[in-house]
């Protein structure tokens, strides 16, 4: 469903990625990890089309984004890191604009916005403007507008930042009902707990290259931990610092 290869963004002389490729299968979770400024981003965002990679090619649902981007755009929903809202528009009006965008009827927009709203538990906000929504309530409106045409391919850049609890139980499980529905996810995120309870394969980037992928069980293998979780298996292959440096440097 999401096809990338060897992808690559360089600014003047930096190579922020370099060549990076994967698969998401419809139906699969695949996390996508890595340190800060590993390239998460930048590759989410060539892939989802706002962001012109200098080399490689992105193939959403068949769709090559370069000779066909509308196709590839309509197959997909982005939740970018740092949603963009229109703050003086109301929520509806917000998912109105986005569908619209979609080509989808206003009979249609309504009757997804419903549902959304109703499940990311936003219905008596609707008419409230953008403006007066804490963090977490724009964090939900933006998946709604991402889920809002029913896309077959999903990228999500950090899901969980700025979710309370319970936010966060209901994206893991709206996750794992669109993948059992066929969606493909590519999701990249910090919170490693996350990762390992819902991903099918993880890939790792480092300095802009893949440098693990595969299961965590894999992953453990790889790195070999014995621990059970992803945590000191990432901090092995992405290069955490030892205690004594933390110690002279504080
Ligand atoms: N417009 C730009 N111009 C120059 N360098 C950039 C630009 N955008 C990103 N970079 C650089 O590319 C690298 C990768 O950044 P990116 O935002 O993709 O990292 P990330 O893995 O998403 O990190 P984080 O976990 O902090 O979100 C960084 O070194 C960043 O400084
Ligand atoms: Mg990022």
């Amino acid at each position: 469903m999401i096809h990338v290869r060897d992808l690559k963004k360089t600014y003047g002389a930096f190579e922020a990625v370099k060549g990076v490729s994967l698969d998401v299968a419809p139906g699969q979770i695949h996390g996508f990890l890595g340190p800060n400024g590993a390239g998460k981003t930048t590759t989410i965002r060539m892939i989802a089309g706002l962001l012109k990679p200098t080399a490689g090619t992105v193939t959403i649902d068949g769709h090559d984004t370069r000779v066909a981007p509308e196709a590839a755009k309509a197959a997909l929903g982005f939740i970018p890191d740092r949603p963009y809202l229109y703050e003086k528009l109301t929520a509806r009006e917000f998912l109105a604009f986005h569908g619209g965008l979609f080509g989808m009827s206003d009979a249609e927009v309504d009757h997804r916005s419903d549902e959304l709203l109703g499940l990311f538990e936003l219905t008596r906000w609707g008419g409230e403007l953008v403006e007066s929504f804490s963090h977490g309530m724009k964090q939900r409106l933006v998946m709604c507008a991402a889920f809002l045409h029913r896309p077959r391919a999903v990228l999500v850049d950090e899901p969980m930042v700025g979710l309370d609890p319970r936010g966060a139980l209901l994206i893991k499980d709206v996750f794992r009902a669109m993948a059992k529905k066929g969606v493909a996810i590519l999701m990249s995120t910090h919170t490693l707990e996350v990762a390992q309870e819902m991903c099918d394969a993880i890939s790792i980037i480092l300095g802009g290259e893949i440098i693990a992928r595969g299961t965590v069980a894999e992953l453990q293998a790889q790195a070999g931990t014995a621990d059970g979780q992803l945590t000191p298996v990432f901090l092995k292959l992405t290069g955490g610092r030892g205690f004594q440096e933390i110690d002279d440097a504080v």
